[in-house]
């Protein structure tokens, strides 16, 4: 996979797909802009290099609609704000004017193509829908993570029209990843949360190979028992102790717990524990966070919730690496290749 600092990209379009696929609030403004903030290092390296830069992304599911709260201005003006330079969007992501807008593009200046996914050939992964985005670019960057799991036009197909390549944000992604996968320094702990063990089973199979331990929720735990689903390395599982089904782990489930994340040299966490959106019930989830962030070890966070979670306790910084995959992460991690990957060669 070749990666952007190995291109010149001077005076060239360089179509950049990001993930952008950032919450909303009931008002439509972004409610965390995590995702847009970690892409920064990305457009800025192309400002300061005097790229043309055309940024694109989705947001949300508007299955092929015009969904007028989908539509990217908050977006543009987030980008703006951060960069502190003006920002053209565009109303469409391909077509003649959008052609056009691309060729009027100048160097070091930012253009945002409208949402991808108000086509719906992107997400059906339509090869004539890559190909009209690929007229817009001279050169292709994925930079977009979170999205590389989903066999989609702009992220499967388009990197095979262009010269392509990852973005910083994704060989980041990649480099933290593989240190807690392929390289981990030892003792290395896994935590994973949540619940839905059908879509983790995998995920943590591949995790425990490399694991020394693997602490499992309440809830996976439940559900592992009750649908007699056997782990590949049931010796290193650690559960919390008590009511599996409680809204909060125990006390003396935190000490456990606590005592592994001091020991580990290596701590990959994903997925909360308990009904940690509850005040009440948030202790376990916010210890777990607390001890994972004092404990000096190499540490990789990723989820969606998780990532929540953590942004609303100030405590994003803390960690070694927080991953803007939530799909993508468990992907990864469970040992599946990756359209958006494997496009990139
Ligand atoms: C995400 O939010 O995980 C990515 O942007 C992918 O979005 P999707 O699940 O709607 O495909």
């Amino acid at each position: 996979m070749k990666t952007l600092k190995e291109f010149n990209v001077a005076d060239k379009r360089v179509l950049v797909r990001c993930d952008f696929n950032v919450p909303l609030d009931e008002k439509g403004n972004i409610s965390d802009d995590f995702r847009i903030r970690q892409t920064l290092p990305t457009i800025k390296y192309l400002i300061e290099q005097k790229a043309k830069i055309i940024l694109m992304c989705h947001l949300g599911e508007p299955k092929g609609q015009v969904v007028p709260e989908l539509k990217l201005d908050k977006v543009a003006e987030k980008i703006a704000e951060y960069l502190n330079c003006p920002i053209a969007k565009e109303d469409d992501c391909v077509g003649l004017e959008v052609e056009e807008q691309s060729k009027k593009l100048k160097a070091g200046h930012i253009l945002l193509l409208e949402n991808l996914r108000f086509h719906k050939e992107e997400t059906d992964n339509d090869p004539a829908f890559a190909k009209k985005l690929s007229f817009l670019g001279d050169i292709y960057v994925n930079d977009a993570f979170g999205v590389c799991h989903r066999a989609n036009a702009s992220v499967a197909l388009l990197p095979k029209l262009l010269p392509s390549c990852a973005g910083l944000l994704l060989e980041k992604e990649i480099v933290s990843l593989d240190r807690v996968m392929k390289s981990p320094e030892k003792p290395m702990l896994a935590i994973i949360g949540g619940a839905k063990v059908e879509t983790k089973a995998k995920f943590i199979d591949n995790i425990s190979a490399a694991a020394d331990f693997v602490i499992i929720s309440g809830l996976i735990a439940k559900e592992v028992a009750e649908k007699n689903i056997e782990f590949k390395f049931p010796e290193k599982i650690v559960k919390p102790v008590g009511d599996l089904g409680a809204l909060d782990i125990t006390d003396e489930s935190i000490k456990i717990f606590q005592e592994k994340i001091s020991q580990a040299k290596t701590i990959l966490w994903n997925g909360p524990f308990g009904k940690y959106e509850d005040k009440l019930y948030e202790k376990g989830t916010l210890a777990i966070a607390e001890a994972i962030a004092g404990s000096g070890a190499f540490s990789v966070v990723g989820g969606g919730e998780t990532v929540e979670f953590v942004t609303k306790k100030g405590m994003i910084d803390k960690f070694s690496h927080v991953s803007t995959g939530g799909g993508a992460m468990l992907a990864y991690l469970g040992g599946e290749k990756l359209p958006g990957m494997e496009a990139l060669g």
